[in-house]
């Protein structure tokens, strides 16, 4: 059930996302009668001359966009994504490319997979990459100029060659190789619905891309409460019509028990199950999912990124408010929302928790506690928003004891 669930949210997420963007742009777009310009190519991304993989990571999330929000709107949460944001890199790139490795070997299809009309996006998909990488991250990644060309990646010492003309899942595989980024595929088919079509999601979480694939977006919806005819459409005319340099980002949460980012021991759980006994609630962890969509120019490929980036509830010590906001949104925010969110299994142990963190706030005197928890962002005077985040390499505390 709780799979069901979060694939709801996510989906549902997804089209409020979609929804706003389409309305945002709408009339505009409307009134565009040749949509296939010539110039619909992103421009190249700036190069990280300086970027250090050793300390590196994402932009804080929770900061630079609204996932959390409070109150709660969820139309309110996609932006307009900058090609430089397309791809992130941290300090555990390694550690998600062979974890990556091992899901899709034990995995295969299962997470790994293209239907026949998708197979051409998937290798416009690899060139994509391949283009961008280099470009982007100039110390980790090199072209190669031989027959085929190919793409070195520093950190892993792979060299990646002959790519050219690779389709489906092989070209798939070598995307596997470069980036900690997961990728759904959509296509818009003959009968004008929006299907998916393949991908690479090894870190879904709580879904499984084996029980997506080749479905519409209608079917694939079905589950999902608020979800009707009129939202289908507009979502389904949006992505068909956004273009190749219309990107859009946005994120979403989860309350999450484990590293295993290919699908989390909570996901396993019944409603109304608690997790075990002994788990330490700052070894919770706040997953965020970095979600990117970039329509492809050739094969019109719809290519959903997600890139799941993991932060402890203790990191947010020195987070000002923010276990303040968290709490509230758990006690406060819609009840069916919450529930696909898994709540049950964890708000037990979590909140006195975040409690505890608040009041050591206030007595450190980061906050005094009145604050509106919507203003957290505010309470960072010098712009420097805190960059906390866990490395996945070890195991937590918790995981440790449990398996004891
Ligand atoms: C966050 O998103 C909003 C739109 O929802 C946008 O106005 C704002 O500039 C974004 N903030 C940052 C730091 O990108
Ligand atoms: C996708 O589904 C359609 C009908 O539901 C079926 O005919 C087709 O063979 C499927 N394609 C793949 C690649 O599974």
């Amino acid at each position: 059930m709780a799979g069901l669930h979060t694939l709801g949210v996510f989906l549902l997420s997804f089209v409020a996302a979609v929804t706003w963007y389409f309305y945002a742009r709408g009339q505009k777009a409307r009134k565009e009668t040749n949509p296939v310009a010539a110039e619909q190519k992103l421009p190249d991304p700036d190069p990280l001359w300086d970027f250090d993989l050793a300390t590196a990571t994402t932009r804080n999330h929770l900061y630079v966009n609204k996932t959390v929000r409070w109150p709660y709107f969820q139309t309110m949460a996609h932006q307009p994504m900058h090609v430089n944001n397309w791809i992130e890199i941290d300090k555990d790139y390694k550690w998600y490319i062979e974890e990556k490795a091992r899901v899709i070997k034990e995995k295969g299809k299962v997470v790994i997979d293209s239907c026949p009309d998708n197979d051409e996006a998937c290798g416009e998909l690899m060139e994509t990459l391949v283009d961008y990488l280099p470009k982007r991250y100039p110390t980790l990644f090199e072209r190669i100029d031989c027959p085929g060309g190919g793409i070195w990646n520093k950190v892993t010492g792979e060299k990646l060659i002959g790519l050219e003309g690779k389709l489906g899942v092989d070209a798939l595989m070598v995307c596997s190789r470069l980036v900690q980024d997961d990728f759904l595929m959509g296509l818009e088919r003959e009968d004008g619905s929006v299907y998916f079509t393949g991908g690479l999601v090894a870190f879904p979480g709580f879904y499984l891309l084996s029980k997506k694939i080749n479905k519409s977006l209608r079917i694939a919806h079905a589950p999902v409460p608020y979800f009707n005819e009129k939202l289908l459409m507009s979502v389904e005319r949006t992505l068909k019509r956004f273009k190749p340099n219309e990107p859009f980002e946005r994120t979403s949460w989860e309350i999450v028990d484990d590293r295993n980012l290919h699908w989390h021991n909570m996901a396993d759980l019944d409603a109304g199950q608690k997790l075990p006994e002994g788990f330490h609630p700052k070894d919770l962890f706040f997953r965020v999912d970095h979600q990117t969509f970039r329509k492809l120019p050739r094969t019109k490929g719809i290519i959903f990124g997600v890139h799941p980036i993991m932060k402890r509830l203790e990191d947010f010590e020195d987070s000002p408010l923010v276990p303040m906001l968290l709490a509230k949104v758990h006690a406060e925010g819609d009840p069916k929302l919450m529930n696909y969110k898994v709540v049950s299994a964890y708000q037990d142990i979590m909140m006195p928790y975040l409690q505890e963190l608040t009041a050591r706030q206030i007595d450190r005197g980061l906050i005094t506690g009145k604050e509106e928890v919507a203003a957290f962002r505010e309470l960072i005077k010098d712009g420097k928003y805190p960059s906390t985040q866990t490395s996945l390499t070890q195991p937590t505390e918790s995981e440790k004891y449990l398996k004891k």
